[in-house]
């Protein structure tokens, strides 16, 4: 069976589209109006299409790779092959923001950052030298009447200050739509949008996000040493939305926001739109058991914690990280209002910067890549990929001066000069537990069929409009030491998802459940969850209802040993649709060994 890397680049069609849009060789891009991006649909009607204009580099790019499989035994990955050719993702000057793709009743009009008549200035290791402070971010629910009053001041500052200064407010929240929402396309490919969800970016995205978003806090209220808090939705005192957020007088306060997970409402992880109903301690119990799901289970290497390769001329959304999908999307969905149009303000890219819990919601995602590293010295590295390395981003800073930011300038939280309030993570002591009983059928055939109802799936692609199972080879067939685990992580890969724009969308994915009605999200047979936040796409089809189309990879040593399947040919796979039911494409489902 091949490995995951081999497979991704026979799969490398899905990438046609970067073929319409050979860089130039000035290196300036002008973004299309979207009444031009005809030119795109033109060139590549649809997926796997030939374009009458191939950059060829990129055709013989991908043919190398195709020549250099027969030679390669399997276990060699081919990432140097691809590599050599390939180019980080960047940000062109602010000047080619274009029109973001903003759903109906959208409360801002344009995402675009105030323009700069300067060009970007490399962002410099001097501004984070040791003379300046060390910033320690609170956990949200810990801080003084002190911190919440000058984070108030700093806040309303940023709100008084007009939208024409990036450092205001609006400026601010605007970055994440244009970033999410399709204003920017990635240098050199004006028919390509540049989206920093669903992929490697994400992580690396929101660092930068909020580290300029601090700075300029910080300048307002006249303390360097000023640190954003973090919503410590991890640990059971910080699963609640921080009161400091909830205080209608309060800077901190949007109205926009699902009145029903006030305060006294514990979140759940694993929201999907519909109230759970359990006990505190029950919720608090499967909230941990999903940290360390996500965390630890999913995320045994760099490339799957840091979710699929994003590189210049692809598509977006190649496949979000574990993280990304849970508890990141959960969380903003949560907190939305489903009396807005659109889930506003946190439940849709476009308006999720508009609340200022936005940003403590990110910085514990962001707090996340720290504590990932720390779990395992010796596995949980940053990337090395010079695509993902060299990738970059535009902001503002306070001066204001635009900045370009790359990747590997923000792998270090101490040499940007701030750091985490330390606090003890209980998840990971809360491994997942196998939901039937050690022996025998858990339920009564009543039970069974009353809640873990199943069809069969036919051929794919499907439409997940109910609960499907699909019977799945494993390219191995026996137990494997911990080494060969280690080096090579069986991953079970559904590919072709497709969400409708605009669709807030959640499926859970079952290994060997006997009756996944009876699995808690907590339980050991749930592989993992899709999770779509909604947000358009300016490049999604010219008129046509065309969503998003990525992978889910949920990697599987953990969960097969503790159902104790490592022996087994195969694994019964079960799709169940959460939200967005009858919305959601699955091109396939395989399993895979990834490096
Ligand atoms: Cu850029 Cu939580 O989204």
């Amino acid at each position: 069976m091949a490995s995951l890397s081999q497979s991704q680049l026979i799969a490398a069609p899905s990438t046609t589209f970067s073929l319409c849009s050979p860089r130039t060789s000035s290196g300036l891009t002008i973004r299309p109006r979207r009444s031009t991006v005809q030119q795109r649909v033109s060139c590549a009607s649809s997926r796997g299409e030939r374009s009458s204009e191939p950059d060829t580099s990129r055709q013989h790019d991908r043919r190398d790779v195709l020549l250099g499989l027969g030679a390669l035994g399997a276990g060699a990955t081919l990432m140097p092959a691809r590599r050599a050719r390939a180019d980080p993702v960047a940000t062109p000057n602010v000047s080619t923001c274009g029109q973001a793709d903003l759903p109906p009743g959208a409360n801002v009009s344009t995402c675009c950052p105030p323009p700069s008549n300067a060009l970007p200035v490399d962002f410099a290791a001097s501004l984070t030298s040791s003379s300046t402070p060390l910033r320690t971010r609170p956990a949200a629910h810990s801080v003084t009447a002190d911190y919440v009053a000058k984070f108030n001041a700093g806040i309303a500052a940023m709100k008084a200050l007009p939208a024409s200064d990036p450092r205001s407010f609006a400026a601010q929240a605007a970055v994440h739509c244009a970033y999410c929402d399709g204003s920017y396309s990635p240098e050199g490919f004006p028919g390509l949008e540049l989206q920093v969800h669903n992929s490697w970016l994400f992580f690396p995205f929101h660092r930068c996000y909020l580290y300029f978003f601090e700075r300029i806090l910080g300048s307002l209220v006249g303390d360097p040493s000023f640190a954003i808090p973090f919503w410590n939705w991890d640990a059971p005192d910080g699963m609640r939305l921080p009161a400091m957020y909830a205080d209608q007088s309060s800077q901190l306060f949007d109205p926009r926001r699902d009145a029903r997970h006030a305060p006294s409402k514990l979140i759940d992880l694993d929201y999907n739109g519909t109230e759970p109903r359990f006990t505190d301690s029950q919720q608090i119990d499967h909230n941990l058991r999903v940290m360390y799901r996500q965390m630890v289970s999913l995320s045994p290497t760099p490339s799957l914690f840091f979710g699929s390769p994003y590189r210049a001329g692809d598509d977006p959304n190649q496949g979000p990280s574990p993280v990304e999908n849970i508890p990141h999307g959960p969380v903003h969905i949560w907190c939305g209002d489903p009396k807005q149009p659109s889930f506003e303000d946190m439940g849709n890219f476009y308006s999720a910067g508009n609340d200022p819990l936005f940003y403590a919601h990110h910085a514990n995602i962001d707090r996340m890549w720290s504590v990932w590293k720390g779990l395992d010295a010796r596995r949980h590295t940053d990337l090395t990929d010079p695509d993902w390395l060299n990738a970059s981003f535009l902001f503002y800073d306070e001066t204001p001066k635009l900045v370009r930011i790359r990747v590997r300038d923000v792998l270090d939280t101490g040499a940007l000069r701030y750091q985490y309030q330390d606090l003890p993570l209980p998840w990971t002591a809360a491994r997942p537990t196998v939901t039937r009983r050690a022996a025998g059928s858990l339920l009564t055939p009543a039970a069974k069929a009353a809640g873990g109802a199943t069809k069969k799936a036919g051929k794919f692609p499907i439409t997940l409009d109910e609960a499907t199972s699909v019977t799945v080879r494993r390219p191995v067939g026996s137990k494997r030491s911990k080494a060969e685990k280690e080096s090579k992580v069986e991953v079970l890969v559904i590919d072709g998802i497709e969400v409708g724009r605009d669709v807030a969308a959640k499926f859970d994915v079952f290994v060997n459940a006997e009756d996944h009605g009876a699995v808690g999200s907590g339980g050991r047979e749930l592989a993992g969850s899709f999770v779509n936040v909604p947000h358009r796409h300016a490049h999604g089809g010219h008129g046509k209802e065309r969503g998003i189309k990525t992978t889910l990879r949920l990697a599987l040593n953990e969960q097969l040993e503790d159902l104790k399947a490592e022996g087994d040919e195969s694994v019964e796979v079960i799709l169940v649709p959460r939200q967005g039911k009858g919305n959601v494409k699955i091109g396939g489902v395989r399993i895979e060994l990834m490096h």
